[in-house]
């Protein structure tokens, strides 16, 4: 079993409510529909969009309640992009959206070439003003933390203010190589389970995200 490096560990923010444990669970079961693992995961997204977006800056508007005008706070739910990995990344932007229904989307795909082994990026989209934007890059599974770590890599080149990666499982594999790549780049998970598997599965894990979100397998 491979080991976490202890500040690889430390830049990890492990959501740990017990909703999101119980709503884990239920997905890994084999049994679960394609129904209820995908309603559970846009259940699940929706409460780790308020942990990831815990930070979020807040500013102030005059608003006039129906006794009188006060300063309030609201945030600026524009400023912030959820980027899906293709494709099981678009599991999880129904349930951050409807925390955060402003925020824009973008998406990046990302296959790897037999020979090189090299992430090679085959879509890329993006809203306009990166510079201004917060990004909260999204994809189930953290599994190897390649794809990750070259959607990141990509990503930066657009010059965000600010990049956050979220995902519902990861192992200490995913964890490590995106650390070494990306320091700077905080994870969010709902679990960090033991290994990864020789075809680049996460044990215990869930299966391939993709595939039970849409019905694939
Ligand atoms: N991607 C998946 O969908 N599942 C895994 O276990 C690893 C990568």
């Amino acid at each position: 079993m491979t080991p976490i490096d202890p500040a690889a560990r430390a830049n990890v923010h492990l959501i740990d409510h017990p909703l999101v444990q119980h709503k884990l669970t239920l997905m890994r079961k084999k049994e679960a529909s394609t129904n209820s693992f995908r309603r559970l995961l846009g259940e699940l997204s929706s409460l780790m969009a308020y942990e990831v977006s815990r930070d979020m800056a807040l500013q102030d508007v005059v608003i006039e309640t129906p006794l009188e005008t006060m300063t309030a706070k609201v945030i600026d739910g524009k400023k912030l992009v959820f980027v899906s990995i293709l494709r099981a990344g678009n599991g999880i932007l129904d349930g951050v959206l409807s925390v955060v229904p402003g925020a824009r989307v973008g998406h990046i795909g990302l296959y790897r070439d037999p020979n090189t082994l090299q992430a090679v990026e085959y879509y890329f989209k993006m809203p306009k003003n990166m510079e201004e934007r917060d990004i909260v890059v999204v994809d189930p599974m953290l599994a190897t933390g390649n794809s990750a770590a070259a959607a990141v890599t990509r990503l930066k080149e657009c010059k965000p203010k600010s990049i956050k990666f979220l995902c519902l499982l990861t192992c200490p594999e995913g964890i490590n190589t995106m650390y070494k790549a990306h320091p700077d780049v905080p994870v969010y998970t709902a679990a960090i389970d033991r290994e990864l598997n020789s075809h680049g599965y996460i044990l215990p894990g869930l299966g391939d995200a993709g595939d039970r979100i849409f019905g694939t397998q």
